[in-house]
C-alpha cells in the first residue's frame, strides 16, 4: 500500500511532536516529504534533527511564499500546520483548495471571521480537517467523561473550573508572539481552547451564552512598576538586568532553544526571550468567564497565568452528587525540555461525593508519555487507524470550531461588556 505523504508547515518548537512520530513510529505507513516556514535557519535545524536524532535523510524545504510550489512539487496527501496561530487559516484553506487534507494544531484559528472562512473552505472543497486535542486523551480527562456519561453525578447542573498557569510555563506566553493578541487570540483562545474543548467533551454539549472579564494585572511593565520594580530590559540575551530576573529565559544556555530561535532570529526578527515585564503586551493574564451550555449547565471558569503551580481544579455539581478533581502538571518551557515532560502529571485526585453516601476516590491509571499518556494515544489516532472509541475523542473541525468559539465569544464580551450568544458568531 502506498504510504501517506505528509508536508509540515511551521518548523518551530511544536513541529517535532508530529514529524518525529511520522519518521519513527509510523514510518511503515507514513512519509515525511517537505518542510515549509518563513525561516530557513529553523527549517535547516529541523533537517539537522531529522538526520542526527532520527537518522532520516534531510527533506526539501520551502519558504512560506513557496507553499503552493511545495504542494505542486511534492504532492502531499496531508499538510500538518504547526505555525503561529494567526496564520493557521491561510495554510488550512490553501492546502484544502489544492486537494490536501489537513491536521492543524490547536487553536484552529483566532477569530470568528477566520473560523467562518475555514468552515466555508471545507464545504467548498470537501476536504478533511482534524484539530489535535491531546488533553482529551489524558486518562484522567477520559475518566471524567466516563463518570459523567455513566450518570454517576446525575444531571450536571453547574461547574466551577479553575486553570492555573505557573510562573514558568504561564510566563512563556508573555515572552514571544503570543503576547500580541492578534497572533494568538489571547489566552482565552490560544490556551483555553483546550479547556473549553474538554468542557464540550465532558458535558457532551456546546456553549450557548458567554460573559467574560479579563485584564493584564501581573505581567507588563506598568504592573511591575506599580509593585516597585525599577530595573527593566527588552530581552534576556545579553542583558545584565535579566540575570536577576527569575522570569528570564536564557536561550544561550539551552542548545536546542539556541539553535531553534537565537541562531534563527536574524532572518525574521522573532525574539523568543522578551522580558515579561515589557511594554506592548496586549493579552490578558487574569480571566473570568461564565458560560451557559445548550444542556443548561452553567460554568464559572478562571485562568490565571502567574500561579505557583500548574494544573486545574474542577468541581461538577449534579443532581446525584458532586465530583471534585485536582490535577497538577509538570511545568515546562515549550521546547525547553523532553517531549514526555510536557504536561506530565505530578498529582491527581478525583473524588466523588454522592448524595447520602460516603465519598470515594476514583482510581485512574496514567499512561506513559506527555499529558498523562494522552499524547501517544492521540498520535496513534492521527497517524494510524483510529481505534473504536466509546468516548469519540478524535476531534474534527466541528469540535475545533466549538472549542475556540467560547474563547472568541469571551473576547468579544470583554471588549463590549455584554454577554455574547455563540450562535451569532459563525454559521456552523
Ligand atoms: N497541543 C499542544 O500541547 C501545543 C503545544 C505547543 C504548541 N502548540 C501549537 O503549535 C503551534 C506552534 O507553536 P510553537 O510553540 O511551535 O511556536 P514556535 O514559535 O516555536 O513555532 C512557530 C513556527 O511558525 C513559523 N511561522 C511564523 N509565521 C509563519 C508564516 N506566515 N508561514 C509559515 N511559518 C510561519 C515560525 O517561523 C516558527 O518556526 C501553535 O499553534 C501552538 O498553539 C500546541
Amino acid at each position: 500500500m502506498a504510504k501517506i505523504k505528509y508536508a509540515l508547515v511551521g518548523t518551530g518548537g511544536r513541529a517535532e511532536f508530529f514529524y518525529g512520530e511520522v519518521v519513527t513510529v509510523f514510518k511503515d505507513t507514513s512519509e515525511l516529504i517537505a518542510f515549509c516556514d518563513v525561516n530557513q535557519t529553523r527549517m535547516d535545524y529541523a533537517n539537522r534533527l531529522l538526520q542526527e536524532k532520527y537518522e532520516h535523510e534531510p527533506i526539501p524545504t520551502y519558504k512560506a511564499h513557496e507553499f503552493e510550489r511545495m504542494i505542486a512539487e511534492t504532492k502531499p496527501d496531508i499538510v500538518i500546520v504547526t505555525t503561529i496561530d494567526r496564520v493557521h487559516h491561510q495554510y488550512i484553506i490553501r492546502a484544502m483548495e489544492l486537494g490536501c487534507d489537513v491536521i492543524s494544531e490547536k487553536p484552529m484559528t483566532v477569530d470568528e471571521d477566520k473560523c467562518q472562512d475555514i468552515l466555508n473552505a471545507i464545504d467548498r472543497t470537501g476536504r478533511k480537517l482534524r484539530v489535535t486535542f491531546n488533553y482529551r486523551y489524558a486518562p484522567h480527562n477520559t475518566k471524567i467523561r466516563e463518570v459523567i456519561l455513566d450518570g454517576t453525578l446525575g444531571e450536571v447542573l453547574s461547574v466551577n473550573f479553575e486553570w492555573l498557569l505557573n510562573t514558568q510555563h504561564g510566563a512563556d506566553y508573555f515572552r514571544r508572539w503570543h503576547r500580541d493578541k492578534r497572533n494568538s487570540g489571547g489566552l482565552l483562545v490560544h490556551k483555553s481552547t483546550h479547556h473549553f474543548d474538554l468542557m464540550n467533551f465532558w458535558l457532551g454539549s456546546k456553549p450557548e451564552t458567554v460573559y467574560a472579564m479579563g485584564d493584564l494585572k501581573f505581567y507588563g511593565r506598568e504592573n511591575a512598576e506599580q509593585r516597585g520594580v525599577t530595573e527593566f530590559y527588552q530581552r534576556a540575551y545579553g542583558s545584565k538586568a535579566a540575570e536577576n530576573d527569575p522570569f528570564a529565559l536564557h536561550l544561550d544556555r539551552n542548545e536546542h532553544l539556541k539553535s531553534m530561535y537565537l541562531d534563527a532570529e536574524h532572518e525574521d526578527g522573532y525574539v523568543r526571550d522578551q522580558s515579561v515585564f515589557g511594554d506592548n503586551i496586549s493579552i490578558e493574564d487574569t480571566l473570568s468567564v461564565m458560560v451557559k451550555y445548550k444542556n443548561k449547565t452553567v460554568m464559572n471558569y478562571s485562568l490565571n497565568a502567574y500561579m505557583p503551580w500548574e494544573g486545574f481544579i474542577i468541581v461538577f455539581n449534579g443532581t446525584k452528587g458532586r465530583m471534585e478533581v485536582r490535577v497538577s502538571e509538570q511545568s515546562y518551557v515549550n521546547s525547553g525540555g523532553s517531549k514526555a515532560d510536557e504536561g506530565a502529571l505530578k498529582e491527581k485526585t478525583i473524588t466523588i461525593y454522592p448524595h447520602f453516601a460516603a465519598p470515594y476516590e476514583v482510581e485512574v491509571e496514567e499512561g506513559v508519555g506527555g499529558h498523562g499518556g494522552g499524547d501517544p494515544v492521540m498520535l496513534r489516532d492521527i497517524f494510524d487507524k483510529p481505534a473504536d472509541d466509546r468516548f469519540h475523542r478524535a476531534a474534527s473541525h466541528i469540535d475545533g470550531a466549538w472549542s475556540i468559539l467560547t474563547g472568541i465569544a469571551a473576547n468579544r464580551s470583554i471588549r463590549t461588556g455584554q454577554p455574547v450568544k455563540v450562535e451569532e458568531l459563525v454559521r456552523l
